[in-house]
């Protein structure tokens, strides 16, 4: 298994990713993707509006803005309730969470919905971190605030969206007059986030910027457990049909007594990420909660007027919830390889989905001075359906093993056959095998392997 470490120097050296205003001696938690890595990043954001919108009978897409009028965060509970218990360790003048302490210090402990003074009073008497030094336990807003207009006054105070989910809440009617759909349907929005973490950490896998793919699945009251069960199946199903090994992911189903309030159910997807599992992908049953909420502090009717029985009713909401950036370092930790090779040579190869490659393919001349010209056109003939990279700079054996380590799925070869009969080799990544091919055949053949 690959290190943290190692992942995140492989991901700076090959242009996955690279340190937030690194120039200027970093901005702490940013990250900025890459050549590759913003093809890897639009891959898996295509590939999930593949299967939850355009493959799918029940659900549309959605781009809502970031910035919202504030009452949505007063009604979703966000100005009340979205925040982090912290605390600062007076030995060392640091600040933590004291719930992500106290799990820490015992791992058998869920200190959801204990009060400050209670984990306060833990900290000190299981002189946690060696002290009894503890500050008293505040609670820390997480959501970036900002001023709309030139005035910085309370009234003009404004907010990042913390989740993506709440757009898709305050559009549900608009939404529905628009598509006419009947329930059950579901909306997709794939878009930015921000929450001003107290411990962001793990190279991309907690950041204060970061975006999310949602979808908020609306259904009649009384068959939403069927759609929890429906939804968790078809996020596993899309990891694993992306090449995710089953082995890494487990499901993680909250305790009832650990629930959220307005929750009836609740599970994580966990990932085996290089220092354990931990959570990539959640999926909570959200009841009529925020729709309701909504619907209270509007004043606008989010009823539901069911054509078959006539009833009119606030619908139940199934919400499977992820985040892009973490869904990159699994995918990047589960297909990094370092391959032995017969002749004792070490390969590196990124074995990643070829739907999910930031290349599909790399155009290689076998000599430059001959073979370039055809090869460059060829490039911007497969330019027009696929990403593809062009490499002419030293021997082949070389060029094969660094579109190995960024994970191209194929090389092309023009040679000095291709000069006479327009036929090229095509290389696979993972078994190295080649084969000759009709230059006319190269898209269909390619795009059978994007399938997923
Ligand atoms: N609307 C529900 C919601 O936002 P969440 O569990 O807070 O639920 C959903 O977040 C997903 O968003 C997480 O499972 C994770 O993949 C991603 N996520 C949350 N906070 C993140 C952060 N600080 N950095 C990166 N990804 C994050």
């Amino acid at each position: 298994m690959v290190t943290l470490e190692q992942i995140t120097l492989y991901a700076k050296q090959t242009g996955f990713i690279f340190q937030g205003s690194e120039i200027y001696g970093g901005l702490a938690n940013t990250w900025d993707y890459g050549p590759l890595g913003s093809l890897l990043k639009k891959n898996i954001k295509e590939a999930w509006i593949q299967k939850f919108v355009r493959e799918n009978p029940y659900n549309v897409l959605l781009d809502s803005s970031i910035l919202l009028n504030s009452k949505v965060w007063e009604a979703s509970g966000h100005i009340g309730g979205f925040s982090d218990p912290l605390t600062e360790n007076k030995d060392n003048n640091q600040r933590y969470r004291a719930d992500k302490l106290i799990i820490e210090h015992d791992p058998s402990i869920n200190p959801d919905g204990w009060t400050p003074e209670k984990m306060h009073e833990y900290l000190v008497k299981n002189k946690v971190m060696g002290t009894t030094n503890w500050t008293p336990i505040r609670s820390f807003n997480m959501m970036f605030q900002t001023h709309q207009g030139v005035v910085l006054e309370q009234a003009n105070q404004i907010f990042l969206r913390p989740e993506t989910a709440q757009g898709i809440f305050i559009n549900f009617k608009n939404i529905q007059r628009t598509t006419r759909k009947k329930l059950p349907f579901g909306v997709c929005q794939v878009g930015k986030a921000f929450r001003n973490e107290i411990t962001p950490g793990n190279f991309v896998f907690r950041t204060r910027e970061f975006e999310q793919m949602e979808l908020e699945f609306f259904c009649k009251p009384g068959t939403e457990m069927e759609w929890f069960n429906y939804w968790k199946q078809f996020m596993k199903s899309w990891l694993l049909n992306l090449g995710i090994h089953e082995e890494n992911v487990e499901f993680e189903d909250h305790k009832k007594e650990a629930l959220s309030h307005y929750s009836n159910a609740t599970t994580d997807i966990l990932y085996k990420f290089p220092w354990g599992f931990d959570e990539l992908w959640g999926i909570a049953s959200r009841t009529n909660f925020d729709l309701n909420a909504h619907q209270k502090h509007s004043g606008e009717d989010l009823t539901y007027l069911d054509p078959e029985t006539n009833e009119r009713y606030i619908p139940y909401v199934v919400e499977p919830s992820v985040g892009v950036e973490r869904l990159v370092l699994a995918f990047l930790t589960n297909s990094y390889k370092e391959e032995k090779l017969e002749n004792d040579d070490t390969r590196q190869v990124l074995a990643l989905h070829p739907a999910l490659a930031p290349y599909k393919v790399a155009v290689l001349p076998l000599m430059k001075k001959v073979h370039a010209e055809k090869a460059l056109q060829l490039e911007l003939e497969l330019a027009k359906h696929f990403d593809v990279t062009y490499d002419e700079t030293q021997n082949i054996g070389k060029r094969y093993r660094r579109q190995d380590a960024i994970g191209t799925p194929f090389c092309v070869t023009v040679d000095q056959e291709t000069m006479e009969n327009d036929t090229v080799t095509i290389r696979h990544r993972d078994t190295m095998a080649q084969e000759r091919l009709q230059i006319k055949d190269l898209k269909a053949y390619i795009e059978k392997y994007l399938e997923f």
